[in-house]
């Protein structure tokens, strides 16, 4: 015996794609919305079968745990540096192209910023010039390139042509990976790299300006725009180490030259347009949510508490309310109240600030 949600469960489960890797990537770029997952009330619910409540449950902690990215004003903020800088790429082949940096602290959203830029540049790209390439090779407009702590120089290239499945990207071979990548950069006509978590690169290390210097070296010979996200890149002189007539650095300050940075802000309720914000994003957050006691201002109401739990940070703001679902579930509460959200735990960098400021 199935049921609708189980039924739904088929199609819309979690979707387990890798985005370091062209055909993740892919996955990821051709992803549509879920199907839509209706909000049953109580009597609805009652009438259920066991096993369909619990398929029914269960599909909602998919429909919570995945919410449509919204269009905050820092993402419309970060979309517009990123367009100047994209100007860029339309450059023929023998100028140079300059890079965007998303730079802020943790969970304030670079990543999804980042990965959704690329996914439409991605979609235009398909759109206008299709899956093949001229010589016949498949199209690979953006690569997703996530770091790892401690980066070297050849983990670099090996997760470049990782991406790409190159044969190369998970040997350990002397081969010239820096030839390789510009074959594969080449041949997929890609446009844009994404390298996400640069702060794995340390610039005070040898191997860190190596990086530094293989990635200006990488933006001198191939067309392609380089958009790098990181925490703290200002505060670890990523845009200033070398002009203090270092030689040494002097390609990690070339390369600030070359870089414009987007700043991502947390919210703030201490001016109006930053309180209209937050309570922007709350209102487009409590319209996905599917309890069947909740009010149409379920979140909008409880606007200073969520902010006082979270200090604005978005990610953290998600995480707390992936588990305030929960619980409003789990306890058939079925409404975010001020009980549910005292039992719901947030991260714990935010728990540690809520509680120190009381
Ligand atoms: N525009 C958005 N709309 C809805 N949710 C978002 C948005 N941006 C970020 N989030 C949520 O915040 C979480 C953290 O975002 P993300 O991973 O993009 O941040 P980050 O700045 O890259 O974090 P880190 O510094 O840890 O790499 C995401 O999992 C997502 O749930
Ligand atoms: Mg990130």
């Amino acid at each position: 015996m199935t049921n609708p949600w189980a039924a739904w469960l088929r199609t819309n489960d979690r979707q387990s794609y890798v985005l370091a890797d062209k055909v993740g990537w892919d996955a990821f770029v051709n992803s549509g919305p879920r199907d839509p997952l209706p909000s049953l009330s109580r009597d609805e619910m009652g009438a259920l079968s066991d096993d369909a409540l619990e398929d029914y449950n269960a599909a909602r902690a998919v429909w919570h745990a995945n919410p449509a990215a919204v269009r905050t004003t820092q993402v419309a903020a970060a979309y517009s540096v990123i367009d100047q800088v994209m100007a860029g790429n339309h450059r023929d082949g023998d100028r140079l192209r300059g890079a965007v940096v998303i730079d802020s602290e943790p969970a304030l959203g670079k990543t999804t910023i980042a990965t959704r830029y690329g996914r439409d540049f991605h979609r235009r790209i398909y759109r206008r010039y299709g899956p093949t390439t001229d010589t016949g090779s498949q199209r690979l407009p953006v690569v997703y390139v996530p770091l790892r702590s401690a980066t070297t120089l050849k983990d670099l290239n090996k997760q470049i042509l990782k991406f790409y499945r190159h044969p190369a990207g998970s040997r350990d071979t002397k081969a010239d990976l820096v030839a390789l990548v510009v074959d594969a950069v080449t041949t997929g006509e890609t446009r844009l790299i994404i390298i996400d978590d640069l702060h794995f690169v340390d610039y005070s290390h040898r191997d860190g300006k190596a990086v530094a210097n293989h990635l200006k070296g990488l933006a001198n010979a191939l067309p392609v725009t380089f958009m790098y996200t990181g925490v703290g890149l200002l505060g670890r002189r990523f845009f200033t180490e070398g002009t203090q007539g270092n030689p040494k650095s002097v390609e990690v300050a070339q390369m600030g030259r070359r870089t414009t940075r987007c700043a991502v802000a947390p919210f703030t309720l201490s001016t109006d347009a930053g309180f209209r914000a937050w309570v922007d994003l709350l209102a487009a957050l409590q319209s996905q949510l599917l309890l069947a006691d909740a009010p149409p201002d379920v979140l909008t109401r409880h606007a200073r508490e969520l902010f006082r739990r979270t200090q604005g940070r978005i990610g953290s703001l998600t995480g707390l309310l992936e588990h305030a679902c929960h619980v409003a579930v789990a306890t058939g509460i079925e409404d975010i109240t001020a009980d549910v959200l005292s039992m719901s735990v947030a991260d714990n960098a935010s728990e540690t600030s809520a509680a120190a400021v009381g």
